[in-house]
């Protein structure tokens, strides 16, 4: 145990449920006391907390795969901090730790449930993204899910955020034909193709995808790793070849929408071209964790894999960087800093 504790600290709470897009009335930045932590417990400074898409579905009050945000209580998702009371065997003052509890300066945490994480591996924000969950998100979907083979033709769309990012470069490294990708402004577009080795990208807000993309992959594409739905999703399905496999891991277009969305109007395609359409959890993939973390720390280690972070500062910043990851102001992993 150690002395001289904060006596209390600042987190997010959601206070009303947002109808289409989050309004800055439905959260609440409020001053929380500070505790030493319980018997098998640590107290962690927060230093990083991750803000990411599926949080938008945990606050509408829907039966899902998660639970709801429960209102006027802290909102949770990733983080790592730096322990500054340990009650807990194995965990010491100075340790960092990957956890459950963000949206929050200090975070009391089950041992059980904080994961040592190591700064001399990596900076300790890359543990929310590329050596972390949507890191494994991007290897499990393209290579477990979407049973990417070499010589396949893959398509991504979210191509210059967290997961699409590492989905298409991970498609180079193992030997796709080709890599498509389509991202939300010229800027990110060039990345793709001048940084991370696509073979051709587009701006959606360009015109049709369905065009782009037929232009884009004149012969096709084998994969497509879908993060967004809706048009997307239907210019892809036109584009697969036969046997061509998608993996559904988003649908971010929708995820403000206050009316169901169309469907893909051209579904029927899926049973002549015996198209494979399957969803994903990453959390049914935690036992690629290691194989993931030693195969992405190599390609980083020798610089054939890049990512990108986009850092909001400060905790009362909270809810506008997540917010402004859902109107695309990141490029690769948001991630709010407090440190
Ligand atoms: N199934 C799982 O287990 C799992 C796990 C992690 C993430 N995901 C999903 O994967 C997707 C990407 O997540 P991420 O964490 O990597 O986020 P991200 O791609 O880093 O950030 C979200 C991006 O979505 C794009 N976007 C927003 N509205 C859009 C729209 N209407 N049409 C097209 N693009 C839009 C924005 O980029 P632009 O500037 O390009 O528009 C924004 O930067 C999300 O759909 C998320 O829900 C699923």
């Amino acid at each position: 145990m150690s002395a001289a504790l904060p006596a209390s600290g600042r987190e997010w709470h959601l206070v009303a449920r947002p109808h289409g897009w989050p309004k800055a009335e439905d959260f609440a930045l409020r001053e929380a006391p500070v505790t030493a932590p319980g018997e098998g417990r640590v107290l962690v400074r927060n230093l990083y907390f991750s803000v990411d898409p599926y949080m938008r579905g945990r606050m509408n009050d829907v039966k899902s795969y998660t639970p709801p945000f429960k209102l006027d209580h802290p909102m949770d998702g990733g983080a790592v901090g730096e322990v500054i009371a340990s009650n807990a065997e194995g965990f010491a003052v100075g340790d960092h730790v990957l956890h459950g509890l963000g949206w929050r300066e200090y975070a009391e945490v089950p041992a059980e449930r904080a994961v040592k994480v190591d700064e001399s591996l990596a900076p300790l924000s890359a543990y929310l993204g590329v050596l972390g969950m949507t890191g494994l998100t991007a290897y499990a979907g393209l290579f477990e899910v979407a049973s990417f083979k070499e010589g396949d033709a893959v398509f991504v769309s979210g191509a210059a955020g967290a997961v699409g990012s590492q989905v298409g470069q991970m498609a180079r490294i193992k030997g796709a034909s080709r890599v498509i990708g389509s991202a939300g402004s010229d800027e990110k577009v060039r990345l793709l193709v001048e940084e991370y080795g696509f073979d051709a990208a587009f701006n959606y807000h360009d015109g049709p995808v369905v065009e782009q993309l037929r232009a884009a992959a004149p012969d096709g594409i084998d994969v497509y790793f879908d993060n967004v739905g809706g048009e997307h999703l239907e210019a892809a399905i036109s584009s697969l070849n036969l046997h061509g496999r998608v993996t559904v891991c988003g649908m971010i277009a929708q995820y403000n929408a206050t009316e169901p969305p169309p469907g893909p109007r051209n579904l029927a395609l899926v049973i002549g071209k015996r198209l494979r359409i399957q969803g994903m959890l990453v959390n049914d993939h935690a036992a690629l964790q290691p194989q993931f973390v030693q195969e992405v720390a190599g390609w980083l280690a020798s610089g054939e894999l890049k990512y990108r972070e986009t850092f909001v500062e400060g905790i009362e910043n909270g809810f506008d960087a997540f917010l402004g990851l859902l109107r695309g102001e990141n490029t690769g992993k948001m991630i709010v800093s407090l440190a």
